[in-house]
């Protein structure tokens, strides 16, 4: 077969997030963010950059909307920046901050696209954070006020909410590896953090079901297969360690209702929890968590290889040559997007599951006419659609696709020196410039389908 088509009815969308675009750090009452405060820290951003202007969106959002617009797409996957609503964390709403995503949806519903809102993308109130942030169980009682606040206000036009985006990455980046904001190192603490996560996430989906009925409530998480490096028995079970802690820990509370016992022993193994009770969780806590979604979010990059070292712990390896790694060092690997669709499908069984984000890492320079050729983004794009189409034949309940990102944006740790985006940002000017993915992914959303690379001398069809 030469083209994969999707179903009728299949969602197209670009991602994106509030602390990565919007810039107007101060403005209209914003309050500090923990990634404010993380990137005026020397040494934590790589390219030494922050986010106070990022992308602009905050005052370029109905230019960006124009691009979306001009891209045919049926949805826009948006974070609400916390410290723009609650701007002490909890307390006060600001109502500019409100009105800012009030705004934005009315556009988005004018324009034909349905907003796709996630309540927390990584930017904690720096206020919450000096009371302990995740760590705290107080700060899961403050989302839960947050979630009540912006799904109040923007309930009876948001039909599709997330909670949460990722809570490895908040746990294990940010209070464990120290790599992601507030930059801990305390494996103990980032257990209690990814905790106090997936309780709010429970909480918040009961407000939100409240506030906006009928309304589809999940929330997303990062998926990466892991596989081994040799077949020998100690890589083995270091790949069964890291698939506990990145991919089980968060899947099995969500769905199962329980952690997983040998992912729990792990960790007291290693002195990161003193008993398997996990003292954190109340009674009730996991019930919480478990309540019923009504789709997951899977966020696909890659796979991850692993060998164990002389403890027996997992330590990520690269297999392949440079060339199949994209500016992230992330390998590109679209058979680790099947797979991981059919494993979801078959251990936790989703109603629905959408592709919140895939996307690539690459810099490509404009030529001379202004024409930015990103060939390598287009064949990571197609790749992945193709595992995801072939996914949808072996019966995953696939709904969607979101491509991160639509506009070059602040990568976090990394700044501006990582573009996702299908539009290229200049951040002098501001100017956004279509790449040839942008033409490229226009075309799939119109067809509905993805050709295959051989038969696509697409860029010439460019004009
Ligand atoms: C994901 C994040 C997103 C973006 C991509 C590259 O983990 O959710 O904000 O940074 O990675």
């Amino acid at each position: 077969m030469s083209e994969h088509s999707f179903p009728d009815g299949f969602l197209w969308g670009v991602a994106t997030s509030a602390q990565q675009i919007e810039g107007g750090a101060q403005e209209d009452g914003r309050g500090e963010s923990i990634w404010d405060r993380f990137a005026a820290s020397p040494g934590r951003i790589a390219d030494g950059s922050d986010a106070r202007v990022a992308c602009d969106h905050y005052h370029r959002w109905r230019e960006d909307i124009s691009l979306m617009k001009w891209l045919g797409i049926g949805t826009y996957r948006f974070s609400v920046a916390w410290p723009r609503v609650v701007p002490a964390g909890r307390g006060a709403v600001n109502p500019a901050g409100l009105d800012f995503y009030d705004s934005l949806v009315d556009a988005l519903l004018e324009a034909g696209i349905r907003p796709s809102v996630t309540l927390y993308h990584w930017d904690l109130p720096q206020a919450l954070q000096d009371r302990g942030g995740w760590g705290a169980r107080e700060t899961a009682e403050a989302f839960a006020e947050y979630a009540d606040a912006v799904s109040l206000r923007l309930g009876d036009r948001v039909r599709h909410w997330t909670t949460h985006n990722e809570p490895w990455c908040v746990a294990t980046l940010g209070h464990e590896q120290g790599a992601h904001a507030p930059g801990h190192r305390d494996p103990a603490e980032a257990l209690r953090a990814g905790h106090h996560v997936l309780l709010s996430h429970g909480w918040a989906t009961e407000v939100v079901r409240r506030n906006s009925p009928g309304a589809e409530v999940g929330i997303v998480l990062l998926v990466s297969p892991v596989s081994p490096a040799t077949t020998s028995q100690v890589d083995g079970e270091a790949a069964r360690r890291l698939d506990g802690s990145l991919n089980r820990w968060y899947l099995d509370p969500l769905f199962h209702g329980r952690y997983p016992d040998d992912a729990v022993a792990d960790r007291v193994r290693l002195g990161h929890l003193e008993d398997p009770d996990l003292p954190f969780v109340r009674e009730g806590d996991l019930q919480t968590i478990a309540v019923p979604l009504d789709f997951l979010g899977a966020n696909y990059y890659s796979r991850t290889v692993v060998r164990a070292d002389s403890a027996g712990e997992p330590v990520a390896v690269r297999m392949v040559p440079e060339r199949e790694l994209t500016d992230m060092g992330w390998e590109v690997f679209p058979q680790g997007l099947h797979s991981m669709l059919l494993r979801l499908q078959r251990e936790y069984r989703p109603s629905k599951i959408y592709i919140t984000e895939n996307g690539a890492a690459y810099t490509d320079e404009a030529d001379a006419t202004g024409r930015i050729a990103d060939e390598r983004r287009i064949e990571y794009l197609r790749g992945h659609l193709a595992a995801a189409s072939r996914a949808i034949a072996d019966g995953v309940p696939l709904a969607g696709y979101f491509t991160w990102s639509l506009i070059d944006n602040f990568e976090w740790a990394h700044g501006y020196a990582r573009r996702f985006g299908l539009f290229d940002v200049d951040f002098a000017t501001q100017r956004r410039r279509p790449k040839d993915s942008a033409h490229w992914y226009r075309q799939v959303v119109a067809a509905n389908a993805v050709g295959d690379l051989a038969q696509q001398p697409l860029s010439r069809r460019i004009p």
